[in-house]
């Protein structure tokens, strides 16, 4: 019999590309969100790439307590995937109770709607910020945690802590994997879903894709006195394609029962350092655009370098990511020219 996935803050950015994999590997999928922070292409977008015309959407708020458990009636749900979070770093430390109420209540709605239906598996959407700035890299799932530099990274340490005393409590009725993402950048192949910042873009790729098309005037590269081979950070920068899949590869890990432990962590990144002139100079290079760029004071709160040992989930999940730089850097590119109409 056909699974169905629920998949909270399914019309955002990583939740769209998740969902299209997850109809590609043969799961029903429920998409919930609120549209607070994107529009309805994302989700209009999946059904074009599936030809899934019938795929259900419910406009819901998860701080709604009453509305998750609606769904979870409604719905014969097998696993939950929650992104419906918000996640500007900045904007968290100007309004950390906005993030905190947000984050948290949100997830505890969902953990306790799941509980209370049982024999749901919870995959929760993580970061590679719980590792704050590491000792040392790669970073294992041993590594331990550090204190987040910010609100939003608190509430993904906060909420990995909630989910797994969940699970333990749960004498058996709750499953939960923990997904740690490291940069997730690109788009789908297709160039009908990818990234929609609003305003000026935080993360580097999309303010990389506007500055070539025009949009923007110039890049600020955010220090270049790092103690790294080129001065710039460092990061494990992630296919949004090969980070989708993986959600694909532990959510049937769950449902089939295959787990080690009730509630399991994993790295997903792809174990290549790239700094931010290298992503620069690559991105330049595959599209053949300019990127004007210059260099700027270093960004608060910044880890200076930071990339996975992505072997538990290659050996334990069997997942691997396999798109190229050139590749993502390709399809990031497309989606920029789609969105301009070019
Ligand atoms: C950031 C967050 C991370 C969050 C993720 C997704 C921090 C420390 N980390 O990851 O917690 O999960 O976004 O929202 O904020 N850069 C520039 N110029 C720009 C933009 C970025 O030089 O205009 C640099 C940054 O300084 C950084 C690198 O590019 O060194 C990557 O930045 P970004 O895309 O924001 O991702 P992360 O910092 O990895």
């Amino acid at each position: 019999m056909k699974k169905t996935v629920l998949v909270s803050g399914g019309a955002g950015f990583i939740g769209s590309h998740v969902t299209v994999e997850l109809l590609e590997a043969g799961y029903d999928v429920v998409v919930a969100d609120n549209f607070s922070n994107c529009d309805h292409s994302g989700y209009e977008g999946v059904k074009k790439i599936t030809g899934r015309e019938d795929l259900p959407l419910v406009e819901m708020d998860f701080c709604d307590a009453a509305a998750v458990k609606a769904l979870f009636a409604k719905y014969p749900i097998d696993a939950v995937i929650h992104f419906a979070a918000f996640k500007a770093v900045g904007e968290s430390v100007e309004k950390p109770l906005m993030y905190y109420k947000n984050n948290l209540v949100s997830f505890m709605n969902v953990l306790e709607a799941a509980q209370e239906k049982g024999g749901v598996n919870v995959l929760f959407s993580s970061s590679a910020t719980v590792y704050g700035e590491p000792d040392a890299v790669p970073v294992t799932e041993a590594t331990p945690r550090k204190p987040a530099t910010s609100p939003y990274g608190n509430t993904k340490t906060m909420c990995e802590d909630i989910l797994q005393d969940t699970v333990k409590a749960s004498g058996g009725k709750l499953r939960g994997i923990l997904l740690r993402y490291f940069t997730p950048i690109g788009a789908h192949p297709s160039a009908l879903i990818g990234e929609l910042p609003r305003g000026v873009p935080n993360n580097l790729v999309p303010f990389i894709t506007q500055t070539a098309i025009g949009k923007r005037e110039c890049l600020n590269v955010f220090g270049n006195d790092y103690p790294t081979p080129d001065g710039t950070c460092q990061r494990d920068f992630i296919d949004i394609v090969d980070l989708a899949r993986a959600h694909v590869f532990a959510v049937t890990r769950m449902i089939k029962g295959e787990m080690k432990q009730p509630c399991e962590v994993f790295n997903v990144g792809t174990g290549r350092p790239l700094s931010v002139m290298e992503l620069v100079n690559a991105f330049e290079k595959v599209n053949g655009v300019k990127v004007p760029h210059k260099f700027a004071p270093r960004r608060a709160g910044d880890i200076t370098a930071i990339w996975a040992d992505p072997t538990k989930a290659n050996t334990e999940m069997g997942w691997k990511a396999t798109r190229t730089i050139e590749e993502t850097l390709k399809a990031a590119w497309a989606w920029e020219c789609h969105l301009a109409g070019k």
